[in-house]
């Protein structure tokens, strides 16, 4: 059984898809054994403690820089015996010692089609607010694994979303969460855990 730890920063309705997952017995293979947030007092905190997960606060805000804080969040990885760690919504950046030390064992969900609106500040409604500005038709979400550059790690799964007219980013913002994110998570999260994604010169194929 693989050790799944997931991090958070805010409400966590993709903590609650992967929680709804796992008690539907969608991801067969792992079980998340933590979850850890950036903040103290965010909502995601309250779904763990509901379904009974432990959860931790590691809070960005008393470290002074990203060095210092990817140290406490490694230590505490290590300590959980992470097998997989997921971003879900998670909004702090962490250094390559992090990285290194789970290489293609970390996934993050990014609120749009990878390469479009990603990168450093393309972040929550921001993404939305972006896509809207630009008039793009189609958008998305994409669950990639996360390496040394921002949103640049291997693409696991995608899914499209269509823009409506009038759309404001909260409302587009739903739709994308509603038909992608809290799908192609837990997809992603049971695939890993059936050790059924194979990465190859940075592209990520889901063997049958
Ligand atoms: C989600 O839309 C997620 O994709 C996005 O923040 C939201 C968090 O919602 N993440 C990013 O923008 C990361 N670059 P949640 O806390 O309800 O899951």
């Amino acid at each position: 059984m693989k050790n799944i730890v997931v991090l958070v920063s805010g409400g966590g309705t993709n903590l609650q898809a992967l929680i709804d997952a796992q008690e539907s017995g969608m991801i067969k293979g792992g079980k998340i054994t933590c979850v850890i947030s950036s903040k103290s007092g965010v909502y995601a905190l309250e779904r763990a403690k509901k379904h009974g997960i432990s959860s931790k606060v590691i809070a960005r805000k008393e470290y002074a820089d990203v060095t210092a804080y990817s140290k406490a969040i490694l230590d505490a990885l290590l300590a959980e015996k992470a097998d997989l760690v997921v971003y879900a919504g998670f909004m702090t950046i962490l250094d390559e010692q992090v990285v290194n030390a789970f290489p293609y064992k970390m996934m993050n969900v990014h609120p749009a089609l990878i390469p479009s609106f990603c990168g450093k500040g393309y972040y929550g409604l921001r993404v939305h607010e972006e896509a809207l500005k630009k008039g793009v038709k189609l958008t998305g979400a994409t669950v990639h694994f996360v390496t040394e550059v921002c949103d640049g790690g291997p693409i696991i799964l995608q899914k499209a979303v269509e823009v409506q007219n009038g759309d404001t980013p909260e409302v587009l913002q739903k739709r994308v969460m509603e038909q992608a994110e809290w799908k192609i998570l837990p997809q992603a999260v049971s695939l890993f855990c059936e050790d059924k994604l194979e990465v190859k010169d940075g592209i990520v194929t889901v063997k049958n």
